[in-house]
């Protein structure tokens, strides 16, 4: 089967994001985009992910050069039809042991950066007619319940499911911007005594990422149901 759609996968080279890349590439209808901070380990990801994907070279500390890195990767490889913002990082302690940099660098990474993709390859999707955007989020991003993770780590959640509302009524109702739990997913962010295997994490993610034209937009999901913000 030849790609019939382009999709950049943030954080690619590890973890959940080298899972959703490899059952995207997998579908044989997907041309994988992976996405990695460093250039070798892009490359290295697209190896593994096969398929003909393609190693980009994409770091999100700073949501300026983020965006002109996707702007340009968009001129060099064509229109990015499926955005899977995946990379985060995760600071331990909680609203008293951190400071406000650790909070920023949180934020920037795991929410900035993200909303910055999303603005530099969102318009162009909208304009095609047909448009998938994937947050990989967290329960522990949820006010429903309790924001109860490391404060830096579930504010910027908290900031990336907002950006997930506010975006999917900015660009939709072609491009359908969705925010997913994975779980709790055994990676290096994870723990080796997670509950869950790197392909169940990546399921729901997947889904969003190849709705149908009647699917949802402007929700967040975990095993392919919506749960409360
Ligand atoms: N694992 C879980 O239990 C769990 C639960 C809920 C939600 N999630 C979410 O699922 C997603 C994937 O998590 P994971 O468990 O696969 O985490 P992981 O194993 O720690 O991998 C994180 C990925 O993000 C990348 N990354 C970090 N900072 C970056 C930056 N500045 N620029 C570009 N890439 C950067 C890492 O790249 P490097 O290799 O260069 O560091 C790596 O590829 C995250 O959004 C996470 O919050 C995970």
């Amino acid at each position: 089967m030849t790609p019939t759609r382009t999709a950049l996968v943030t954080g690619a080279n590890r973890g959940i994001g080298l899972g959703i890349a490899g059952a995207l590439a997998a579908r044989g209808d997907i041309r994988v985009l992976a996405g990695a901070r460093d250039p070798a380990q892009a490359e290295q990801a697209a190896s593994e992910i096969g398929g003909g994907a393609v190693g980009v070279q994409l770091d999100l500390a700073d949501p300026v050069a983020a965006a002109e890195r996707a702007a340009a990767i968009e001129a060099k490889h064509g229109p990015v039809e499926i955005l899977v913002n995946n990379a985060a990082i995760l600071t331990e302690g909680s609203a008293l042991e951190i400071g406000s940099e650790e909070l920023t660098e949180s934020l920037t990474v795991n929410a900035v950066s993200p909303f910055a993709l999303i603005r530099v390859l969102g318009p162009g999707m909208r304009e095609r007619g047909w448009g998938r955007i994937v947050n990989v989020s967290s329960g522990l991003g949820t006010f429903a319940d309790g924001l109860v993770g490391p404060a830096a780590y579930s504010i910027s959640k908290a900031t990336l499911n907002a950006v997930t509302v506010s975006t999917a009524r900015a660009l939709g109702p072609a491009v359908k911007v969705n925010a997913a739990c994975p779980g709790w997913v055994k990676t290096g962010m994870g723990g080796a005594g997670a509950d869950r295997s790197v392909e169940e994490g990546a399921d729901t993610p997947v889904w969003l990422a190849t709705l149908d034209d009647d699917g949802p937009t402007g929700g967040i999901f975990r095993d392919r149901q919506a749960i409360k913000w």
